[in-house]
């Protein structure tokens, strides 16, 4: 299967990277070759190598390309993408975009091209970037009524809102936008993402998704975060909620809410707990209950993933097969080494009761140096009867090196009792 990626920006550069640099595991999984034939861009990208490709400055050249087989739209917009999207589709190619305002506002027109002309249209990548939210309401939950759907899903607003919201920030809207433009989270025009127009696009695909029905771009209720100040995020934290940029989408008899706008939500909820620029979705199903999908909602890595994972569906149902059980070929299951407990490395927790005298610290330490065990923390705190209770949390350590340390300690006499060790997780 060839490839044609149209746009070289950030999603383009980063799904041709992840095509040919992720080649071998991916041909492991789909049992094919998946390669690149053809790159249609305005200019080159510093992070490809493009020697040996066929470069076009013309997009729509690869749209007739008769080596490319899947058209990967990443130009953006929804002028040239629409031309670009119906002239492969009536060439017969697939086609896989990122682009949430062309499935949003034109998907139906694309999809009856698609259909009449019996190609695919996948769009993974147009909604929260490397969470696999169109796979996970359509595939993973397909046994389920969906009764509602609530997201962040626009990172620039919920990096806002979270910078609003440090303790001790007196920043407003206007000034961490300005930064937020700084560090490149947001555009140079932020209109789309902090008016909340971006999140309508994404959560009016989410909604049909989830339900069933026509999208509706020019239904949704749309409020952007600008008019939201560092007084309302203070008096809403006083009464226990954080303000969150949210979509929100819910069955009832009354019909289909679809809605995009700032909200408070509990300081306990989940969603609550979702920070900077990242995205989450949760869904609310009638058998598997509430589920939540948290990831990166935007950049090169992330959104290549959800690209390039549509291109590998279209190709396994192409012909190329099932998925196997196992997600990789059968013969391309690499046998490899469980590694041994003992050479696991991480740092511990470790705790112990021992004699509250001179010296005992000193020895516990130099068991520990022994051991090539490099003390991270301490806290001794008094326990009943002249002991002592001491806490250690270790530096990254050879698990085999905490096992030698820890039958030394323990045949000391001045501790008592077992020793209780719990590994840290490094995640
Ligand atoms: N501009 C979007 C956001 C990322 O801020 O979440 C791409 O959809």
């Amino acid at each position: 299967m060839r490839v044609g990626i149209c746009g070289l920006g950030t999603v383009g550069s980063g799904s041709y990277n992840l095509i040919t640099g992720n080649r071998d595991e991916i041909r492991r999984r789909v049992g094919r070759d998946i390669s690149v034939a053809q790159v249609g861009c305005r200019r080159d990208h510093p992070d490809c190598d493009l020697t040996g490709v066929d470069v076009t400055r013309n997009v729509f050249d690869v749209a007739s390309n008769p080596d490319v087989d899947i058209v990967l739209e990443l130009i953006g917009g929804t002028t040239d993408a629409l031309d670009l999207v119906l002239q492969a589709i009536s060439h017969g190619k697939h086609v896989v975009t990122a682009n949430k305002a062309l499935i949003a506002e034109h998907g139906p027109e694309i999809f009856a091209a698609a259909d009449d002309a019996g190609v695919q249209v996948c769009y993974e990548a147009a909604i929260a970037g490397g969470i696999p939210i169109v796979k996970a309401v359509r595939e993973g939950l397909a046994a389920n009524t969906i009764d509602w759907l609530a997201g962040i899903i626009n990172g620039t607003s919920n990096y806002i809102l979270t910078e609003m919201s440090q303790p001790g920030s007196n920043l407003g809207f206007e000034a961490v936008l300005k930064e937020a433009q700084a560090l490149g989270y947001a555009e140079a025009d932020p209109t789309f993402d902090v008016e909340g127009i971006d999140a309508a696009h994404k959560l009016t695909i989410l909604s049909s998704i989830a339900f069933g029905v026509p999208l509706r771009f020019d239904a949704i209720y749309t409020e952007g975060i600008s008019r939201i100040t560092t007084r309302d995020i203070g008096y809403a934290s006083e009464l226990g909620y954080a303000v969150r940029h949210l979509g929100l989408t819910r069955r009832s008899a009354a019909g289909v809410e679809l809605r995009v706008h700032p909200c408070l939500v509990s300081r306990q909820h989940m969603l609550a707990q979702v920070n900077g620029v990242m995205n989450a979705v949760m869904v609310g199903a009638s058998a598997a209950g509430p589920t939540l999908y948290y990831g990166a909602g935007a950049g090169a890595g992330p959104t290549a993933s959800s690209v390039v994972a549509d291109v590998i569906d279209i190709v396994r149902r192409s012909g190329a097969g099932q998925v196997p059980n196992l997600g990789f070929q059968t013969q391309s299951l690499q046998d490899c080494p469980i590694v041994a407990m003992e050479d696991i490395v991480g740092s511990v927790y470790l705790r112990m009761v021992a004699a509250d005298k001179p010296g005992v610290m000193a020895r516990i330490s130099s068991i520990l140096s022994s051991h090539d065990i490099s003390i991270e923390a301490l806290i001794q705190k008094d326990a009943r009867g002249g002991d002592a209770y001491v806490v250690i949390v270790t530096n990254d350590v050879l698990e085999k090196s905490v096992n030698s340390a820890m039958a030394e300690l323990a045949s000391l006499e001045e501790i008592r009792g077992d020793l209780v060790r719990i590994r840290i997780a490094a995640l």
